[in-house]
């Protein structure tokens, strides 16, 4: 149960709110470099409740601003893109991608001069597919020296989508290790199909052990939350016998990200970026630390559930998730088909747009959410006040030190010590060869 003050303060990321102040100081996905590959790249983009256009001029500058005019407010995602800026229909007036404005040209010479209005801009760079903007005060840090930003372009499919929900309900079902076992499961382990359910099934390490099979056997983890210079890591550990443990492990990267295994060789890494307090985008880098990945496969295969050019999904409330009550008695424990990611779109919109914590009543596996609401509280104070930031941790690790997080997935000796498994991380990013 939490107070409503309290609700309201880790979900509203508006202007002048306390949680959206704190976001903001960290590098955040506006859009995918897809958005900007046609022949006009100009797409809007909304973010903390603010609506800006993101556009890449004729010289390839990235340039991220108000979305309406500061001249007389206009919808700019209209505007004329030229080889310098982007160029207002309504009197032509010329936008760099800082904001300054190059030309009033329907002025006479002696008031056409360059300046700059004040309208919103914000630094943008591109890296492994995705477009990522620093909203805040001062100086951007540098990106996080995190693996899905640090291996190649050619190891790397991002991908985003939309949640009709507020940001902390999906980075809430990203850090629970207990859900896997009934939203996830499957009441068979063959695979049928291709799909995320499929990796999701395989990848235990050990071929004779599905993922799946030890899921629905073992459905209560112990779990151990252990706070690092990047967040939380999550280790969630399934005694399966005397001689075998199954151990996953999850990472929170503070303040809204996640790294999460996919497969023996893959990682998710996933934000979950607040549009407004009601819907939010997750964006996803799939890392690859073995062969290179196939993004035109990958990105056929998500756009089976997704549709252009907002990316919202096929399946959602309009349509009960896709459920189907057949299917629920004999294939999934869900009824909603074998994406999890169409499970876990349920498990983060069916609350309504923003949870009622106060009905709320958090058990044992949820150590890992009552821990990410004390950091996001206790860190949104210190965020406030600049004089402040290095008084406790903001997370934010500028150093150039590698991040990882480490993740794993696999059957594991009874009871092994935590340097086992980071031995098998460690065993991963060496082979991977970046
Ligand atoms: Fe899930």
């Amino acid at each position: 149960m939490l107070e409503d003050e309290i609700n309201r303060k880790l979900t509203e990321t508006d202007q002048g709110t306390g949680c959206g102040g704190l976001m903001r100081l960290y590098w955040q996905p506006v859009a995918l470099t897809d958005e900007l590959s046609g022949n006009r790249p100009v797409v809007p983009v909304r973010i903390f409740g603010e609506d800006l256009v993101l556009f890449r001029n004729g010289s390839g500058e990235i340039g991220l601003i108000d979305r309406h005019c500061p001249h007389r407010q206009v919808d700019l995602c209209y505007g004329r893109l030229e080889e310098n800026g982007l160029r207002c229909p309504f009197h032509g007036w010329l936008f760099a991608p800082d904001g300054t404005c190059l030309d009033q040209p329907g002025e006479l010479p002696e008031n056409n001069r360059i300046r700059h209005f004040g309208q919103a801009n914000y630094p943008c760079v591109e890296r492994n597919g995705m477009i990522f903007a620093y909203l805040g005060p001062g100086d951007p840090p540098p990106l996080p020296a995190v693996d899905c930003l640090q291996a190649p372009d050619s190891h790397v499919f991002a991908f985003k989508g939309f949640l009709e929900c507020n940001y902390l309900q999906a980075v809430e079902v990203g850090i629970d290790p207990a859900h896997a076992s009934f939203l996830h499961r499957y009441l068979k382990d063959e695979d049928t199909d291709d799909s995320y359910g499929r990796q999701f099934r395989s990848g235990t390490g050990d071929e004779d052990i599905p993922v799946t099979w030890i899921m629905r056997n073992f459905p209560a983890p112990t779990i151990d939350v252990k706070r690092t210079d990047f967040g939380l890591q999550i280790e969630a550990r399934r005694h399966l016998d005397d001689a075998r443990d199954h151990v996953r492990v999850t990472n929170l990267l503070f303040p809204n990200a996640i790294v999460i295994p996919m497969s023996s060789s893959m990682a998710i890494t996933q934000w979950h970026v607040p549009v407004d307090d009601h819907n939010c985008y997750w964006y996803a880098h799939f890392t690859s630390y073995d062969a290179p990945v196939d993004k035109p496969l990958m990105r056929e295969q998500r756009m089976e559930l997704y549709m252009l050019p907002d990316y919202k999904p096929r399946l959602g409330r309009f349509n009960n998730w896709g459920y189907d009550p057949a299917e629920q008695e004999s294939e999934t424990y869900t009824g909603m088909g074998m994406d999890i990611n169409v499970h876990d779109q349920w498990a983060v919109e069916s609350p309504g747009p923003v949870t009622d914590r106060r009905k709320e009543h958090l058990a044992g596996t949820d150590v890992a959410i009552s821990r990410y609401r004390a950091m996001l509280l206790r860190t949104m104070e210190i965020a406030a006040d600049p004089d402040r930031h290095g008084e406790l941790p903001l997370y934010r690790v500028t150093d150039g030190r590698s991040l990882g997080p480490e993740w794993h997935d696999s059957v594991m000796t009874a009871d092994c010590p935590r340097e086992d498994w980071l031995a098998g991380y460690q065993e991963r990013r060496d082979r991977s060869g970046w």
